[in-house]
């Protein structure tokens, strides 16, 4: 994958708070290549925020933006690419993302997802009155999904993003 140039898109899934978006771009800068975060290309074809979406049109709406985004991002040339959280769940996404990427699924305890989620305010599915039973029952239904990916890198709390990006670059 990685002789001489990137040849496929590489694309990171996994839980919130995992850390795609922060070893994304850190393999994006040690590989020179693009870096793409999803979730960010939604907000700008949208002009609005995540939240803002989930608000005025739902989640349902969310998750059709999602799809044509991630179809666009896949078409155009090799790149890192961060998802959401929920990207990988829906069949046709997986297909789209096998047919010309590859996906790496960083996964992590709940706890550290946890910890790094609890205290952020920007995640509407977490706005519940038990979010850490809302993430807990994301993490037992998603982990399945998740582990379809083709190849697996697993976080730990004694992990600075700099190991994550080069086990990932390991793994590729
Ligand atoms: C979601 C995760 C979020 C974002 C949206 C939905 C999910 O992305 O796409 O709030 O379904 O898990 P992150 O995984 O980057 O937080």
């Amino acid at each position: 994958l990685l002789a001489q140039e990137l040849k496929k898109t590489v694309v990171l899934v996994g839980m919130m708070g995992a850390g795609k978006t922060a070893v994304g771009t850190a393999v994006a800068r040690k590989l020179g290549v693009p870096f793409i975060d999803q979730d960010d290309e939604i907000q700008a074809a949208a002009n609005s925020t995540i939240s803002e979406i989930f608000q005025t049109y739902g989640e349902a709406f969310f998750r059709e933006k999602e799809t044509q985004v991630l179809a666009r991002l896949l078409a155009g040339p090799p790149c890192i690419l961060s998802t959401g959280g929920g990207a990988f769940m829906s069949e046709r996404n997986r297909d789209l993302i096998a047919a010309s990427g590859v996906s790496v699924w960083l996964n992590a305890e709940l706890n550290l997802l946890w910890a790094r989620v609890r205290y952020r305010d920007t995640r509407p599915l977490l706005r519940t009155e038990n979010p850490y039973e809302t993430l807990k029952t994301l993490f037992e239904a998603r982990t399945p999904v998740y582990a379809k990916a083709a190849i697996h890198v697993s976080s730990f709390s004694n992990y600075s993003v700099d190991d994550m990006a080069n086990a990932v670059i390991r793994a590729l």
